[in-house]
């Protein structure tokens, strides 16, 4: 405790992910869209599968990713928002997929799809709606590499960020604690808006209008404007909280 009877909070040392999300690409020219991403500076790059039948949208699939891998070595995290989510397991170690972020409220085992998941020697995300509460992810803390906290509904980008979900992200970076676990924010990551999450304890933005569909930046300026804002934020420690 500090003389004012305020507790400090470890200096933040996980490196900031920028991770675009193509949602918000050129359709046309996918390939180059994620080249592009690649060498402007995106650590992954996010990849909404929506199949039309939760949320009202439909995007791409493990065709489309493989046909992707060729541009780019950077890893593919897959938001999977098609069902049954375990279907699509294989089909997307096939195509080259290295990540898999599930929803929490799936209508399926969700201890059976992590493990098989991990069996496919991929990695594994929970994903947080605006719904869903931070304890719910709880259970499955010791088997998930990333919890990814959605600001906007799931289903379409250009949604404006949720400043409502600023206390569910402070509540899941308290309940990682000292896990190895990334917290991801996904929908409306602007650099006013990533400096917030940061904040709260976000290491990991995905963003696809604020990159892909700016007027003003390039990808490479525009993915740094984030990573700055992200940066700056967290650089402020020991912070007290
Ligand atoms: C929305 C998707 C997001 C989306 C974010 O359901 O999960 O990944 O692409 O897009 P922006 O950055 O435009 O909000
Ligand atoms: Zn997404």
């Amino acid at each position: 405790m500090s003389q004012a009877g305020q507790c400090y909070r470890a200096p933040m040392t996980r490196p900031i992910q920028i991770i675009p999300s193509i949602l918000a690409a050129d359709y046309a020219r996918l390939g180059d869209e994620v080249m592009k991403a690649d060498q402007a500076g995106g650590d992954r790059i996010h990849l909404d599968m929506i199949d039309g039948h939760v949320f009202k949208n439909l995007s791409f699939g493990p065709r489309m990713f493989q046909a992707l891998r060729a541009y780019t070595k950077k890893p593919f995290d897959v938001h999977l928002m098609a069902t049954p989510a375990h279907a699509w397991i294989d089909a997307l170690k096939e195509a080259g997929c290295d990540r898999i972020l599930l929803h929490w409220d799936l209508e399926e085992d969700i201890s059976n799809l992590i493990r098989s998941i991990r069996a496919h020697a991929m990695s594994v995300g929970l994903v947080l709606t605006p719904r869903n509460e931070a304890i719910d992810v709880l259970p499955h803390l010791d088997q998930i590499d990333v919890v990814n906290v959605m600001t906007v509904d799931p289903g379409f980008g250009g949604q404006i960020f949720l400043h409502a979900m600023m206390p569910k992200i402070a509540e899941v970076r308290a309940l990682i604690g000292r896990r190895p676990i990334n917290l991801s924010v996904d929908g409306g990551v602007t650099p006013e808006t990533a400096t917030l999450a940061a904040r709260a304890g976000a290491d990991s933005f995905v963003a696809g209008t604020s990159i892909f569909k700016s007027k003003s930046k390039t990808y490479h300026d525009a993915i740094m404007a984030l990573r700055d804002a992200a940066s700056h934020a967290t650089k402020k420690s020991p912070e007290t909280v």
